[in-house]
């Protein structure tokens, strides 16, 4: 069979998220403990070499047309600048160019976002959950609250833009923080969106019950802007539900929300990921993988790893099932996924 990467619901993947590593220079509370997590070995990691040919055959073979880079902390890995020229430089089928786009904690990308955009790197998405250094340090266990300030602003002055900025709101932490980032955000010029948190811890401690909804944070920026909704048409299959906003002063912008608990998009999902460790997932709930890497290794030639990606894609769920008494946590968590 040959084809892009289709499922049984009637949903194509387009886009590819690339984990490029499991490690992390923070210790984010949702997302690792403060002694960090057992790290994939070396040997059981893609190379640059595997990872540039399995990007080349998602873009030739199977339909492919925007790769993001992810981790762990993708700034991490040293090869990543001539990842993003390697992936840049392909062209679709149609002749396309390959959009290419990274999401990243900001540490080191004061240096790198320069060298980043001359490989063309299209895009960053920086994670922040607070404007607060203390709160910083709580939330990270790491106070490196200045250098991801830092790493924002060199993205927008690279051209990376939008910049997109990523916040989750935690209960008691720092859910009271919604408008100060909001007005932060329009005053630096780039796309605030806060996201709902979803069961990907790797404590399995989740509760419904203590995640900040969308709606809460709708309600709490209400009191100082005025929202007015972008046509939900218009997220076509990105996850981020926009609002044009507009201050007291005049000011306008956008913020988006990522409501994958409250407000499910899996129905417009497009994307397909592979691990650092050369694994398919067709999404982050996954319960199964399927292995790249090893195929890949044991000499398979491209026409039998594209089956094996479509195979494994055609199986994807039509949804997470977070709601259901049933749901089972990944066993993978979120920073051994990326994102
Ligand atoms: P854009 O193309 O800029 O919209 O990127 P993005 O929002 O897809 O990427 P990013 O890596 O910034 O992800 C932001 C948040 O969305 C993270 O918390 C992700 O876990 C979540 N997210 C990304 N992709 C998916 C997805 O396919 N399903 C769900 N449920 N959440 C996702
Ligand atoms: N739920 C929602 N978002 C999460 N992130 C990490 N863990 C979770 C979770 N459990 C966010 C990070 C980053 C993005 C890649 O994913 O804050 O912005
Ligand atoms: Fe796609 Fe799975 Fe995310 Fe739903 S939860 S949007 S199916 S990756």
């Amino acid at each position: 069979r040959s084809g892009g990467l289709r499922d049984q619901h009637g949903r194509t993947a387009v886009d590819l998220r690339v984990s490029l590593t499991d490690r992390c220079n923070l210790r984010c509370g949702y997302c690792m403990p403060p002694e960090g997590l057992p790290w994939a070995a070396k040997e059981s990691l893609l190379t640059d070499a595997e990872v540039v040919r399995l990007v080349t055959l998602a873009v030739r073979d199977l339909g492919v047309q925007e790769v993001r880079f992810t981790g762990g902390e993708p700034l991490l890995r040293r090869g990543l600048e001539d990842l993003v020229a390697a992936t840049t430089a392909l062209r679709t089928p149609a002749g396309a160019p390959v959009r290419a786009s990274l999401t990243t904690n900001g540490i080191g990308l004061d240096r790198r976002a320069a060298p980043l955009a001359a490989a063309g790197l299209h895009r960053v998405n920086v994670s922040l959950d607070t404007l607060r250094p203390d709160r910083f340090l709580a939330l990270t266990r790491r106070d490196r609250h200045a250098d991801v300030l830092a790493g924002i602003r060199a993205a927008r002055e690279a051209g990376l833009s939008p910049v997109k900025v990523n916040a989750v709101l935690l209960r008691g932490l720092n859910d009271d923080e919604a408008p100060a980032l909001l007005r932060w955000a329009l005053a630096e010029d780039v796309q605030l969106r806060f996201i709902e948190q979803m069961p990907l811890d790797p404590q399995g401690a989740w509760r419904r019950e203590d995640m900040v909804t969308a709606d809460e944070v709708l309600a709490a920026l209400q009191e100082h802007v005025v929202l007015r909704p972008v046509a939900s048409s218009v997220r076509g299959s990105a996850p981020a539900q926009t609002w044009q906003v507009e201050d007291r002063a005049g000011t306008t912008g956008t913020v988006g929300i990522i409501a994958s608990v409250t407000r499910p998009f899996c129905g417009d999902c497009d994307r397909t990921r592979l691990t650092a460790d050369g694994q398919v997932r067709t999404c982050l709930f996954s319960t199964s993988e399927t292995d790249l890497r090893d195929l890949l290794r044991g000499g398979a030639g491209d026409a039998e790893l594209a089956a094996a990606w479509r195979a494994a894609m055609w199986g994807k769920r039509a949804g997470h099932d977070i709601d259901d008494p049933g749901f089972l946590h990944p066993q993978r968590p979120m920073s051994a996924i990326g994102g």
